[in-house]
């Protein structure tokens, strides 16, 4: 009987069956949040017991150093060059696999990596899926320079956006503005519906100042949810797919107890 709280259990859940798409020989995008965390962890149990030789390059300092603790060979983008395989959580995705990323405060490390890649998975529990994107506030990574006129621009530009919400707040790491593994700033837009997330991702990107936003649009492949249960489906865009499937998660908190 697992002892993992049913939130964990939905994670792994997906984690696991996500970690079968990886073959012997793949280059393969570690993605950063509490989700891949566990994807990690279950990448490295098959290299320890299976042998299986793949190169992960992280899109983190901290997903890098999970890795190594588990057994993966860690190599960065420019070794790699382009990679099978991405997996990666997410905030929210909807029905077209469009994505909210950024929650974590990885989205540019994690948008590079799965833009280069063949194919990009995301693994979530059902709490992800949304009819609409918006209700997670979008990040936006902007560099430090000037980032109070870039906020005001940002704000004035989503005003002939269509869009419920406006506002734009600065992440905050306790007393400080959060600094993303490159070195910037992120802002929070509270949008709560976003209708055309293509055409707002373009938009905000021609801001300056503006490095990259938290929308992922028509970048994810397949969805692969875990539930409470053990239940798992997989979402596949380009196939117009819905798998159904168990995953036998009995001995998870024995094998992951220290994530
Ligand atoms: C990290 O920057 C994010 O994009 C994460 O992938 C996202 O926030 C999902 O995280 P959880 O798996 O912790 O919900």
């Amino acid at each position: 009987m697992s002892n993992l709280s049913p939130i964990d259990t939905a994670k792994f859940v997906a984690a696991k069956r996500a970690v079968e798409f990886v073959e012997d020989g793949m280059r393969v995008g570690l993605g950063t949040g509490s989700t891949a965390a566990w994807m990690v962890r279950c990448l490295g149990e098959r290299v320890r017991e299976e042998g299986l030789r793949i190169s992960g390059v992280p899109t983190s300092t901290r997903t890098a150093e999970l890795a190594r603790q588990v057994g993966i060979k860690v190599v960065s983008l420019d070794e790699a060059r382009w990679l099978d395989l991405t997996i990666d959580g997410a905030d929210e995705f909807d029905e077209d696999l469009n994505l909210i990323k950024g929650g974590g405060g990885a989205l540019l490390q994690e948008k590079i990596v799965a833009t280069a890649s063949d194919m990009m998975i995301v693994i979530a529990d059902p709490s992800k899926k949304v009819d609409a994107l918006g209700g997670f506030p979008l990040p936006l990574e902007v560099i430090p320079f000037g980032w109070q006129t870039t906020k005001a621009l940002i704000e004035e530009t989503l005003s002939s956006m269509e869009v419920l919400g406006q506002t734009g707040t600065l992440r905050m790491n306790g007393d400080a503005p959060f600094i993303t593994d490159e070195g910037n700033h992120i802002v929070d837009l509270h949008l709560q519906r976003i209708s055309n997330p293509r055409q707002l991702s373009l938009v905000l990107n021609q801001i300056p100042g503006v490095v990259e936003n938290g929308l992922f649009i028509d970048i994810c492949d397949k969805v692969v949810i875990g539930h409470q249960d053990g239940k798992v489906e997989v979402m596949d865009i380009n196939e117009g797919t819905l798998e159904e499937g168990l995953v036998e998660f009995a001995e998870a908190e024995n094998l992951f107890a220290d994530i």
